[in-house]
């Protein structure tokens, strides 16, 4: 099995991206960013809005990794916001597809962050596989809508990859780091009923799973990239305290609370769903961390 040579990315200048470009250039993959912004070296820009995209950007590169589109945790949900963060995905892959339709390319892989949204938050009890139907709320339509447009890559002879990535546990940002800082302050406590399960994956597997997916011919269409075992958000909470020597013994924030201080986008932490990662643990990925406790160890101490 052997890396691409010639690598876009495209949202590389975020969470997984930065850590993805490192771990590429370890192996000597030339990498090239694809950015809303001009920056210096192998940068390329694009405006998803305006539909416009460098022309230089696809030449001679030989695999694509998407993982572009507005941050789901940043801002409150409002309607523009709901808005962007749905066409952010949707309009880049659709402009990129247009793009390799309509020029002489050299691409063959397209892998593509998709999430574990994909599934909804219906069941906390049931075992969700990439079989498993989507599901029906806002981050379930946005995910399928997203991949749908991903989907049709395939119908250009490109082999696809969509990872429906977790919870992704990082030193650098996302969902550790929100949860991690009232515990430091030592007002941390689970959050809803705490009992919600939390599909987690270290920033290490994930990246692991994106390069798994780059050099693995055999690999195509959808995997979940989470840890093994899942846990609840009352255990997660607690191992952080542990990582950081600081006790969890608050009550849980209610749930009505949440929703009262960030709206609708507290859904993402007050409900969960258990993902399956039988898939990817078949297809031959290793896990570096499949226990929450060496997990948030190494990455808080
Ligand atoms: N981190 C997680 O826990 C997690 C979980 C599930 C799924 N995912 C998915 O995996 C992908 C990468 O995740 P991440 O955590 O690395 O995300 P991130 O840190 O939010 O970075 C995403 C990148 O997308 C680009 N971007 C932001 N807003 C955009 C817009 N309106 N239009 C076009 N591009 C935009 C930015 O790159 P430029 O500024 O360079 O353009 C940004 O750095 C995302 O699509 C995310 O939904 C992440």
């Amino acid at each position: 099995m052997e890396l691409p040579k010639n690598i876009l990315i495209t949202g590389a200048s975020g969470l997984i991206g930065t850590q993805l470009t490192s771990l590429l250039n370890a192996r000597n993959a030339n990498v090239f960013h694809l950015g809303r912004s001009a920056k210096s070296g192998n940068s390329y820009q694009w405006n998803v809005n305006k539909g416009i995209i460098d022309p230089e950007a696809l030449k001679g590169k030989d695999a694509i990794v998407h993982l572009a589109g507005a941050n789901v945790g940043d801002k409150r949900w409002t309607t523009a916001r709901k808005q962007e963060i749905l066409k952010s995905r949707t309009e880049s892959t659709r402009l990129l597809y247009d793009k390799l339709k309509n020029s002489t390319h050299t691409v063959k892989h397209f892998i593509s962050a998709s999430a574990i949204g994909y599934y909804g938050f219906e069941n906390e009890e049931k075992w969700y596989s990439e079989d498993s139907a989507p599901g029906n709320d806002f981050m379930a339509s946005v995910t399928r809508a997203w991949e749908e447009e991903v989907d049709k890559i395939e119908s250009l002879g490109i082999r696809v990859v969509k990872l429906r990535i977790g919870i992704v546990l990082s030193a650098e940002g996302g969902a550790l780091k929100e949860i991690a800082r009232p515990v430091k302050l030592f007002v941390g406590a689970p959050l809803g009923s705490g009992r919600q399960p939390v599909s987690w994956i270290h920033i290490d597997d994930v990246c692991g799973i994106f390069l798994k997916a780059l050099e693995d011919p055999a690999m195509r269409g959808p995997y979940n990239a989470v840890a093994p075992d899942p846990v609840d958000n009352k255990t997660l909470t607690r191992a952080i305290g542990r990582a950081l020597h600081r006790p969890v013994v608050l009550p849980p924030v209610p749930a009505i609370v949440l929703k009262a201080m960030i709206g609708e986008m507290a859904t993402v932490v007050v409900t969960g769903t258990r993902i399956s990662a039988k898939k990817i643990t078949d297809a031959g990925y290793q896990f570096k961390f499949t226990r929450i406790d060496d997990a948030v160890t190494n990455l808080l101490s």
